[in-house]
């Protein structure tokens, strides 16, 4: 197709930057500005005369209010095409929106939460999750999606470590790189070499940029005071990985860093992420975060904090209005170089370019019914719940419920709890798209599987019920946990114990059943020092989502291997958080075998550590091998450890590499994790697991992103959780161009990544 002479930016054949050129040097002040200004919910009749004047560039079908915690109408692609035909047949230019949307874990197929997905360890799981929500939502003619959130949540108060990857910056790193290649189409669609995406592909944004995680007290929304290095090293790492995995937006983050509100983050947003980083893409706001400048009190009114905002880095204005209220006056006054703005519209329009909306914006309407919640995309959402699902305790190995051979199924069964008959509530925040009514619940799938078994089920609401329906079982499932609404946006707490009510119910149950399983679902890593001997096995699932009781009840039976690990610490009260595996020494060690800790009151490590999950099958640990002892300066070095399966079910095992420096310039982490493999190990299986370790593996950041490869000696430690395994010494001579930070030093500037 030739292109109009008066639309020369219409033509498929040139570059995406000399289209976006051609059509930013055809726009007035104004219609550049428009691009800069995202909407919520708008009407093809209501907005017929903002569509017409090219008022917006994006929009987000969002309900607004509670975010991610109420379900709202949704978008067809309908819907989308009305609004799509009214932006190019009504307005000058013809520009199209992007719709956007927060697709976060699935869209109608809702995979666990991302918390959930991160106890699969498994990069592989969590693209292929991101690739079904991307073709889903794309049926609905959203294009792009906020998400993966990379915040580094290591204060489970904090409600939105529902949506992050866990505690761990390597882990959060890997899944939330996944994550976008998924939602952006690495393999089967864009961005493709000429970095176009393909049109089941979304445009994925990663947030909260950056230190979210950090909110004191873990109090949503609250300040965040985090050091440069720790920031580098630990916040800013998934975000690294992000724009290297060729992240097609950024969204600036809610909080004050260090006094300054991230939508004003000149350093950070267009020094650092756009400077150092080389980010391309668009930065947008949190939602009405530019009006919030005026609420952190560092700009007198809207004006002002568009000012602050478009400066600082921040691209597009989501919802508050502001840069489409005073961007034009401010440009005019000389207050605001339009080469800032130029700049922020190339980058939207360069996404619209690559996104194919220039070409053809319309979806077809057809295409979601082939696509939503085909058996396809369940049978990977009933393996991602499986691979959520956290085996910590089981006693005398009362799991699995059947033999390997799916026999010895238990007489009788009591299935009880909330999350017994629960449907929606397994799906757990951010699930704008999930339906109620597409959801397995957990009792209807133990019916399912054990056909021949006399299942009884109680919601709970009756617990002295449920006590003499227990007595009868010979074994009963305690499906407890969290409501979806005491996670996500907005929902932190004090007391990371499981909601009230619930233990006392189980210590009931414990009383009287003969074997009692607990299930907790939740949307956070519970305190759960008072389960620590309640009934006999006990499981974490992060909220599954719609295939949850199948996937719950695939690994209780041993259908599945019982393979997730935890992402986060589990603490035993809530008074020891924030607890993370990664932390510091101190110049006064504890004795790890000795009485006391720093606690008058309760010992100071975590109920069970990062990484741990127990399996179905012993797995025994040879010693970590090096194929030396010594890292050269151009080197690499190969540590092993052998693994063998001593038990009679298949399983997964999660071999886990950590590195610790014994002497660097600055302090570092008595534990970095810098490796995961996961093996299936059949019956007697023994395999030889490797990992390369060279220079990058070790380095560590400076304050402003200088990537340190320090000389010294390591110890490498491989094992089954952040807690054990076996160790070796490696002497690493210092990498050829590597430079060694000396304590307190701030260069000034930073060129690599
Ligand atoms: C959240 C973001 C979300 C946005 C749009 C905000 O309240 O912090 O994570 O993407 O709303 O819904």
């Amino acid at each position: 197709m030739t292109a109009p002479a008066h639309r020369p930016w219409l033509d498929r054949t040139l570059p995406v930057a000399e289209r976006v050129a051609l059509l930013r040097a055809a726009m007035t002040l104004e219609e550049k500005v428009g691009q800069l200004v995202q909407v919520a919910n708008p009407d093809p009749v209501r907005d017929a005369d903002a569509l017409a004047a090219g008022a917006f560039g994006t929009c987000i079908v969002a309900s607004g209010e509670h975010a991610g915690n109420v379900r709202d109408a949704g978008t067809q692609a309908e819907a989308v095409n009305a609004l799509q035909r009214a932006a190019v047949e009504s307005s000058r230019l013809g520009v199209p929106l992007v719709v956007a949307r927060d697709v976060i874990h699935g869209h109608r197929t809702v995979f666990p939460i991302p918390l959930g997905q991160a106890a699969s360890f498994d990069a592989d799981l969590v693209r292929a999750c991101a690739r079904v929500a991307a073709r889903e939502a794309t049926a609905d003619g959203v294009r792009w999606t906020f998400a993966p959130m990379l915040d580094v949540a290591q204060d489970p108060r904090w409600g939105r470590v529902a949506e992050s990857w866990g505690e761990d910056a390597w882990l959060g790193a890997h899944l939330g790189a996944a994550a976008v290649e998924g939602f952006q189409g690495a393999d089967d669609a864009g961005p493709r070499g000429d970095g176009t995406f393909a049109a089941d592909a979304l445009a994925a944004c990663a947030k909260h940029y950056v230190g979210y995680g950090l909110a004191q007290g873990g109090r949503d929304y609250a300040e965040v005071d985090v050091g440069p290095r720790t920031l580098q090293n630990r916040h800013l790492r998934p975000f690294r990985a992000a724009v290297d995995a060729g992240v097609a937006t950024v969204m600036s983050a809610f909080h004050t860093l260090d006094t300054v509100p991230m939508t004003a983050h000149e350093g950070l947003l267009r020094a650092h992420l756009k400077g150092d980083l080389g980010f391309a893409g668009p930065v947008v706001s949190d939602w009405d975060a530019v009006g919030e400048l005026v609420r952190h009190g560092v700009a007198h009114d809207t004006r002002e904090a568009a000012s602050l905002a478009l400066r600082a880095g921040v691209d597009v204005d989501m919802v508050t209005g502001a840069y489409g209220g005073h961007l034009a006056d401010l440009v005019r006054s000389g207050e605001v170089p339009e080469e800032l703005v130029d700049d922020a519209v190339g980058r939207v329009l360069a996404l619209k370019v690559r996104l194919g909306l220039l070409d053809d914006p319309f979806t077809d309407p057809a295409r979601a019914a082939r696509v939503h919640l085909t058996t396809e995309h369940r049978a990977l959402a009933r393996r991602a719940a499986a691979s959520a699902v956290v085996l910590l305790r089981d006693d005398d190995g009362v799991l699995p419920l059947l033999a390997p051979d799916g026999t010895g199924a238990p007489a009788r069964v009591h299935v009880t709890g909330p999350f017994a008959t629960a449907r929606a509530e397994l799906f757990g925040t951010w699930t704008l798209d999930g339906r109620g009514e597409d959801a397995v619940p957990i009792a209807d799938a133990v019916r399912e599987r054990l056909a021949g078994t006399e299942v009884t089920v109680d919601d709970g609401r009756w617990p002295d019920a449920a006590l003499v329906a227990a007595r009868e079982a010979d074994v009963v499932l305690a499906c407890v946990g969290e409501h979806p609404m005491r996670s996500g946006e907005a929902n932190s707490v004090t007391s990371l114990e499981l909601p009230p009510g619930q233990v006392e119910q189980l210590e009931a149950l414990a009383r009287v059943s003969r074997r009692l399983v607990v299930v907790v679902v939740t949307g956070r890593p519970l305190a759960l020092g008072r389960l620590a001997h309640l009934g006999d096995a006990l499981a974490l699932v992060p909220h599954p989502g719609v295939e949850g009781g199948h996937g719950v009840v695939d690994v209780l039976t041993g259908d599945v291997p019982a393979s997730g690990r935890l992402p986060s610490s589990i603490p035993w009260v809530t008074g020891q958080v924030p607890l993370h595996h990664d932390h510091l020494p101190t110049g006064r060690p504890l004795d790890p075998g000795g009485p006391v800790g720093r606690y008058r009151d309760h010992q100071d490590g975590p109920m069970y550590p990062f990484g741990f999950g127990l399996g179905y099958a012993p797995v025994e640990y040879g010693a970590l091998e090096l194929s030396s002892s010594r890292l050269e300066r151009e080197g690499r070095v190969a540590a092993r450890v052998r693994v063998a399966n001593r038990g009679d079910r298949p399983t997964v095992e999660t071999v886990q590499l950590y590195a610790r420096a014994r002497r660097a310039s600055v302090s570092r982490p008595v534990s970095e994790l810098v490796g995961v493999r996961r093996v299936e190990l059949a019956p007697g299986d023994e395999r030889v697991v490797s990992f390369e370790v060279d220079h990058g593996l070790l380095a560590h950041r400076d304050a402003v992103g200088h990537t340190c490869h320090e000389g010294g000696r390591f110890v490498l430690t491989a094992g089954p959780h952040a807690g054990a395994g076996s160790s070796a010494e490696l002497d690493v001579v210092p990498a050829p161009h590597g430079r060694t930070a000396e304590p307190g030093e701030v260069p000034t500037h930073s060129s690599d990544r």
